[in-house]
């Protein structure tokens, strides 16, 4: 009999992951070969599509990559029909290339907000309407969408991408509601704050040993006080993509450290000591040179006072004796 845990393997699987060149993508594409799956992934152009296929082969996972433009309903077909030539049908969909524009919405063209909406929303929608009546043909697939935080909250300078995020939300219930009964199952990731190599700066300590302004708020705002990992997201990833799911459907599951759940505490609680040490090793290194550099000013500066005082008691002494 098997195991609950053979619930979770994805062995002989075909998952596409769009916009999987690199970044989360890339790591989706990794949990899912090393849970047995075959691997394909789409990106915009042929230069990120060789930087992917470089960083999978380095890794040792076999995959199918080509060019294609989520956004560009002929491209998404030619890509489908070429994977189920080349590789077979698709079982899994995650809908995770995504772009966004940081631009107060009154300074924002209408191109620009059409741009976001259409790979953050309509792009899902275009992949997802591809594969479906395949999966429906063979009796089931997952459909797995890069839902965001924004798909609740708002904030400054995101308005298009948190109404794409929003409605890719809507997007998830409505695939869930029509094709359910189909056994397709259709799910989003919501992502909190990720620790990406793009994220970094935002982390750094300060020259005067405190914590970046954003990483502060950050960290205010999450009961865990910490930044997501990417690993953070794989166990769920898989989760979705698996039979161990096949019950859960129309769901947003957030890996957020519970920014969601929490109101937030008032950020000069938070003692930047205690946060001292980050797992990146780039902001690691540029730390402990910071913190040299200002040790030694310090110790520099220390030096001069001291010798004037140094003098004065001195000089102070001499006259006490006269
Ligand atoms: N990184 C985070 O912290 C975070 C948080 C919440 C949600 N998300 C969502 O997760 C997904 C992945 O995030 P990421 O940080 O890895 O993003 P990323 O920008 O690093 O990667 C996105 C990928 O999508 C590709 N892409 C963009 N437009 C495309 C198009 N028209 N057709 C095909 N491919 C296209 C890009 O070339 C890139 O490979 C996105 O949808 C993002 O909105 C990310």
């Amino acid at each position: 009999m098997a195991g609950v845990l053979d619930k979770f393997k994805l062995t002989g699987k075909v998952a596409w992951i769009t916009g999987a060149s690199y970044g989360l993508g890339l790591a989706y594409a990794k949990a899912y070969a090393e849970a047995g799956a075959k691997v394909v992934f789409n990106d915009i152009n042929q230069e990120l599509v060789d930087r992917g296929l470089a960083e999978y082969k380095k890794l040792g996972i076999k995959v199918y990559g080509a060019v294609c433009d989520v956004t560009n309903e002929k491209q998404v077909e030619k890509f489908v029909s070429d994977v189920e030539k080349k590789v077979g049908p698709i079982d899994i969909l995650v809908n995770n290339a995504g772009i966004i524009k940081r631009i107060p919405m009154t300074e924002m063209t209408l191109n620009e907000w059409n741009a976001v909406i259409n790979v953050d929303l309509t792009g899902p929608f275009i992949c997802s309407k591809a594969v479906i009546p395949s999966m429906i043909k063979r009796g089931g697939g997952k459909i797995i969408n890069a839902c965001s935080m924004m798909s609740e909250l708002g904030r400054e300078t995101v308005s298009a991408y948190a109404a794409a995020k929003g409605g890719l939300k809507m997007l998830t219930k409505n695939i869930c509601s029509e094709y359910g009964q189909y056994n397709i199952q259709c799910n989003a990731i919501g992502p909190g704050y990720i620790a990406t190599p793009q994220t970094a700066p935002l982390r750094e300590i300060q020259a005067d040993g405190s914590l970046h302004p954003f990483d502060r708020f950050i960290r205010s705002k999450t009961p865990a006080q910490r930044w997501g990992e990417t690993e953070d997201l794989m166990g769920l990833a898989v989760f979705l993509a698996s039979p161990a799911s096949d019950f859960i459907n129309g769901q947003v599951v957030y890996i957020d450290g519970g920014i969601l759940a929490y109101i937030g505490q008032d950020p000069s609680n938070l003692d930047a000591s205690k946060f001292a040490q980050h797992k990146d090793k780039e902001t690691l290194k540029k730390t402990a040179a910071k913190k040299t550099a200002a040790v030694k000013k310090t110790k520099a500066a220390e030096k001069k006072p001291a010798a004037k005082s140094t003098e004065k008691k001195s000089a102070s002494k001499k006259s006490a004796k006269k």
